[in-house]
């Protein structure tokens, strides 16, 4: 079992999020769950061009920077932790551009069977918001939420429990392979949804219209 930490606050170490996240991974590492974590800001992330050709090829970009290297990180964990500090009520803007560069995992339903926990922290400690995005951002991608855990800046620490159960929380859902049939709602609308687009796009959208073919969903 694997998880990674995706943590995008240019502060790194000294970041207020980082520190509410390394809590989740101390609740799973306590449980012998194997993690890694990235800063973006180590990593050259462009924005997407919308040329599609990942979707024409099966993660491929015509942008040469580290987006593929994060994604077949994705892939290969069992659970993501997505930790943002807010910006403008949202996550940052090298979060966002990593959600946009990773439409292929929308279009076909990537990251099915994964968990995603969402971490936040804020000046105000008014995180709803952005804990709902990366909520919407797992669904989206097939992934179920197992929760989230946000603070204001100045008052991390008294949330780091609430952190540290986050990740042994984690741990139970992934290895119970728990389902939230709400969101399993959503991921299958949202599959539905593709099925006709994956169809209609089939002459451009090649390599993506195999993977659907491949399992069995068209
Ligand atoms: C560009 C920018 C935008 C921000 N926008 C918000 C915001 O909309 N709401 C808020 O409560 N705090 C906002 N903040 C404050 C940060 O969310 C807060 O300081 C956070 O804890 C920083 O996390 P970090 O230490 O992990 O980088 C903003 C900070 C910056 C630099």
């Amino acid at each position: 079992m694997k998880v990674l930490l995706i943590s995008s606050s240019p502060r790194r170490e000294e970041s207020q999020t980082f520190l509410l996240a390394k809590e989740v991974l101390r609740g799973l590492c306590e449980q012998g769950v194997k993690t890694e974590a990235i800063h973006l800001a180590e990593h050259h992330i462009d924005f997407c061009r919308h040329c599609e050709e990942c979707h024409k090829k099966i993660l491929r970009c015509s942008v040469k920077d580290s987006i593929l290297l994060i994604l077949n990180k994705m892939l290969e964990a069992d659970a993501i932790i997505l930790a943002s500090p807010s910006y403008i009520n949202q996550v940052t803007a090298s979060m966002k551009a990593l959600f946009d560069r990773s439409s292929h995992f929308i279009h076909c339903k990537r990251l099915l069977g994964k968990y995603i926990v969402g971490v936040v922290s804020s000046g105000s400690g008014e995180d709803k918001e952005v804990l709902d995005y990366i909520k919407y951002y797992a669904n989206t991608c097939g992934a179920q939420y197992s929760g989230g855990v946000s603070s204001c800046a100045y008052a991390v620490r008294e949330r780091m429990d609430d952190a540290y159960q986050l990740g042994k929380k984690l741990n139970q859902d992934i290895k119970e392979k728990i389902v939230f049939p709400d969101q399993m709602k959503i991921i299958d609308a949202g599959k539905e949804h593709f099925k006709r687009i994956i169809q209609l796009r089939k002459e451009d959208w090649k390599e993506e219209y195999q993977y659907w073919q491949d399992k069995g969903w068209i």
